[in-house]
């Protein structure tokens, strides 16, 4: 497929709105909490002011350079035009929990849509300040070098990653069943912190899959377009068409895919012992 001019534009504006908001984040480094100015907008979700320093930055470039393009951001929400033939899915700082506790894994994530179809991915790593990019039809890049998922074809020799959502308190579908089910089946499963990074992983072949409840747009549009450019596959659980919408989604080397599939369709929550919404 041809990549048009469009998306190439957009790519090379993304990329460096995506670098300088990592410079930008990194610039907070070693920061007192009490300077980082955290709030929590719910139980565990953490917003600081480098997230919103973050946002204003990409949101200058991009309106700047793209005023026809809708743009949704996590902490702004809806902005730019309405109802625009491309649409930015922005998360200024993916791993604000990392960041806020000084832990090197976190991310600046710029996904495209067209329609509903993702067509564009940056991932910068804030703290090694690797570059991930990918366009429809385009392939997908770490500081320019292609990059390509893995090959691994069982279960027993993956490494998997996952992440638990924020309203993992409130509710039986909170993905702890899952997680202990692949740990059980594979080599090991990370919870990175940052699903654009988790992705990002996914298609360089480091890590062979990875799924996830209770995503929204921002947290891996980006992603999707890397994974598949990179050879991979994406779906939603079931293997259906996947929604950027929808909060759930499957990511893998293509090989491991419907050995996920299956093992995800037979798990059932695990009965907790705990109140749901303690807290101590
Ligand atoms: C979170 C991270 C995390 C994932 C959560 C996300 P945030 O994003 O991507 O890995 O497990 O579901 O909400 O809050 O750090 O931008
Ligand atoms: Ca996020
Ligand atoms: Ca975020």
């Amino acid at each position: 497929m041809e990549v048009t001019d469009a998306l190439l534009r957009r790519l090379d504006v993304a990329s460096q709105a995506a670098l300088e908001a990592a410079a930008l984040l990194r610039s907070y480094r070693g920061s007192s909490l009490d300077s980082l100015d955290i709030e929590e907008k719910r139980p565990g979700d953490l917003v600081t002011v480098a997230d919103r320093a973050s946002e204003e930055l990409i949101l200058e470039m991009l309106k700047r350079h793209f005023p026809e393009d809708t743009i949704l951001t996590e902490e702004s929400g809806l902005q730019g035009a309405t109802q625009g033939l491309y649409a930015w899915m922005i998360d200024p700082l993916d791993g604000t929990t990392n960041f806020a506790h000084g832990y090197p894994f976190a991310a600046v994530s710029i996904g495209l849509l067209q329609g509903r179809e993702p067509v564009l991915g940056v991932v910068c790593d804030v703290f090694r300040g690797d570059l991930f990019r990918a366009a429809q039809g385009m392939g997908a890049t770490r500081n320019h070098s292609p990059i390509r998922v893995s090959t691994t074809r069982e279960l027993s020799r993956s490494l998997l990653v996952t992440g638990f959502a924020y309203d993992r308190r409130e509710t039986l579908d909170n993905n702890y069943a899952e997680f202990c089910h692949f740990t059980h089946l594979t080599q090991g499963v990370r919870r990175g912190g940052s699903a654009a990074l988790d992705l990002a992983y996914v298609a360089t072949g480091q890590l062979d899959g990875y799924w996830e409840r209770g995503l929204s747009p921002w947290d891996i549009t980006a992603g999707i377009v890397l994974v598949r450019e990179a050879g991979g596959k994406v779906t939603a659980y079931d293997g259906s068409p996947v929604d950027v919408y929808s909060g759930k989604l499957l990511a893998s080397n293509g090989e491991l895919h419907s050995a996920m599939q299956q093992e995800l369709a037979q798990v059932r929550p695990l009965s907790v012992s705990f109140p749901m919404g303690a807290r101590t």
